[in-house]
């Protein structure tokens, strides 16, 4: 090894060794007959000394170091003066007083920066230079923290029981309802391999193969619109159980997600313990959101009654009116309170009303219509109290929902009330099994087409399947998805009846998932499984804003590879040994 200790690990402990580091050059500083050179490694940064009257060969190559030289330094480490001690960094005890230095490699100056303390730059620009870029401290404590998750995952599965098993890459469509990525096959003329959006049916098919407890560390790729928690190729941890019902899914689940969390980052605080769980509906209704943020409270209340018949044409026109009371903003300004009402209106909604109660006064704009009186009964519905400032949007439920939810969000951020210390993880469970597709005129699976109805609402799908509510479990944390599962179908009778309420052929539904079918007359046990979403977990457990600052190589907003330059042209000879041709 070029290195005996990491410098970040260089302590009190090692004062009067002899250490050889290596490591990229941090910071050089000449103070005339000394420099310092703070030498960093993954591990962090320690502070090496030359002294030109003590040794005047290291201190001359040390001259020549410039920002992210690679050096390799001998020297003996000694206890700085109290009065020098640099509490910011660990090292910060103690330096390396250096007795020899090589140069192994020199650097131009980089196009971006990577010094802790620097801001960082354009992020086009980070991700054409990803291999720089990763040398900042912070995008290497991501990666490492997302190593201790990954391994965190696969001690405490192996020890329950659970195989790892890996899937193929090269298949056929599996639909989790965005686009297939697809490969041309070069052997069979005309025919695509499709990459799969999840391995949903190999892991169902290993259940059927009697492997009753399978997990992947999963690729997962779907060709849909990149967002910050949205990235093409992404990772999931996947699994799935033979034998079980939701409640037990989602116990393990719990335990792997709170013992993690407690061993990792035990800085994070658990909101609740054990998670609440609210059903689909409960969700919507009291957050507007299906991935609601647990941490505040603002949540929405419904006044229709109170609102309406009151003489305000707005309320009394809509179908719904509801409510959000957000504390200590009463003092707004005319202009703050057009603003929310014109972001309310970016989200869909056609005004925001709204109420100000003051100490002795309270401002509202609507109160002219529907008389003090009644202003003070609903303000009493809301519980808000001098200070608070309530805001009401009327229309269609679906609307309201929607758009006061997002306003609740968004004031949140504006008040910080979103603090990344605390993770408020919750289950979502009892979905609607369907929703309407009004443009295609049928029924889309709320989760995918496996997915099993709750055994209490089978008869329904004969029925009303609009009301059917599925045995799907979704696992939130701070306004983000953070994982989805279910218990499947396991009859073949069943999932035929789901391929005809989604409006899919007989004939067409046998040349796509004919293996499933046939697979369910040959013994398939009941199963069920989730796949939290590795690339999200970080992102929240790194209390980082996207999930490209947690994955090493990620594609750019417009699912471009900066630094490879992919997507890229073929070459012709390509083109034609895969029998294609590009359009004009
Ligand atoms: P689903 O499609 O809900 O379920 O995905 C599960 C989890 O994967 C993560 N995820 C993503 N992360 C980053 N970028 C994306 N484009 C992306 N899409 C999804 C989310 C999400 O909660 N086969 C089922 C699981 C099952 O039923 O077992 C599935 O894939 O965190
Ligand atoms: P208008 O009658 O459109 O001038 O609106 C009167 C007041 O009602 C204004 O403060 C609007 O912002 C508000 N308003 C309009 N539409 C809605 C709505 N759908 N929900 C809540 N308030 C609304």
């Amino acid at each position: 090894m070029l290195k005996s200790i990491m410098c970040g690990a260089v302590r009190k402990d090692n004062v009067r060794q002899q250490v050889t580091l290596a490591g990229w050059v941090n910071r050089q500083r000449d103070h005339g007959g000394i420099i310092f050179i703070d030498l960093r490694d993954r591990d962090g940064i320690v502070q090496v000394v030359f002294n030109e009257q003590e040794n005047k060969e290291a201190f001359d190559v040390a001259a020549r170091c410039r920002a992210e030289y690679v050096v390799q330094v001998q020297g003996e480490v000694r206890a700085r003066p109290t009065e020098l001690v640099n509490s910011n960094i660990a090292t910060g005890e103690v330096e390396v007083v250096a007795r020899e230095v090589k140069i192994l490699n020199e650097s131009k100056p980089l196009p971006v920066p990577v010094a802790p303390d620097q801001p960082p730059a354009d992020e086009n620009l980070r991700l054409k230079y990803r291999y720089l870029d990763l040398r900042q401290p912070r995008m290497q404590r991501n990666l490492v923290l997302r190593h201790e998750i990954v391994r965190y995952i696969r001690n405490f599965l192996s020890e329950r029981g659970f195989i790892e098993i890996e899937t193929p890459l090269l298949i056929k469509t599996t639909p989790e309802g965005a686009r297939d990525y697809v490969v041309p096959s070069r052997v069979h003329p005309g025919k695509f391999y499709a990459l799969p959006q999840s391995p949903q049916q190999l892991k169902q098919l290993l259940m059927v193969a009697g492997m009753e407890r399978y997990f992947q560390i999963a690729r997962c790729l779907r060709d849909e619109d990149t967002r910050g928690d949205r990235q093409p190729e992404f990772t999931q941890l996947d699994m799935e159980m033979s034998f079980v019902e939701r409640e037990d899914v989602m116990a393990l689940i719990e335990e792997l997600m709170t013992t993690l969390i407690e061993t990792l980052t035990p800085e994070k605080k658990l909101l609740a313990k054990p998670w609440p769980r609210l059903t689909y509906a409960e969700a919507m209704a009291r957050f507007g959101d299906d991935k609601f943020d647990m941490r505040f409270g603002m949540e929405l209340r419904d006044v229709s009654e109170l609102a309406k018949g009151a003489g305000f044409k707005v309320f009394d026109d809509a179908e719904q009116v509801k409510a959000i009371v957000v504390p200590n903003c009463a003092t707004y300004s005319r202009k703050q309170l057009d603003d929310l009402t014109e972001r309310a209106k970016a989200h869909g909604a056609n005004g925001l009303a709204w109420a100000a109660v003051g100490e002795n006064e309270t401002r509202s704009s609507f109160g002219k219509f529907v008389g003090d009186e009644r202003l003070r009964a609903i303000l009493n519905q809301l519980g808000a109290t001098a200070g608070d400032l309530a805001l009401f949007i009327a229309d269609m439920p679906s609307v309201v929902t929607a758009t006061l939810g997002r306003v609740r969000v968004e004031l949140a951020d504006r008040l910080g009330l979103r603090d990344d210390s605390v993770l408020a993880f919750a289950w979502v469970i009892d979905f609607p099994l369907f929703q309407w597709n009004q443009e295609e005129s049928r029924w889309d699976p709320s989760h995918h087409l496996f997915t099993s109805p709750l055994p209490e609402d089978m008869p329904l799908l004969w029925s009303e399947p609009g009301k059917a509510r599925g045995a799907q479990y979704d696992m939130v944390c701070n306004n983000y998805e953070v994982g989805g599962g279910s218990i499947r179908i396991h009859d073949r009778k069943l999932q035929e009846k789901v391929f005809e309420l989604i409006g899919l052929p007989y004939d067409v539904a046998q040349e796509r998932f004919g293996h499933m079918l046939e697979a369910f007359e040959f013994g398939t046990p009941p199963h069920g499984g989730i796949a939290p979403g590795i690339d999200r977990l970080t992102m929240v457990l790194a209390g980082e804003p996207n999930i490209r600052e947690v994955m090493a190589f990620p594609k750019s907003q417009s699912a471009v590879d900066l630094m490879l330059g992919a997507p890229s042209e073929i070459t012709q000879t390509q083109l034609k040994e895969l029998h294609l041709k590009i359009a004009e």
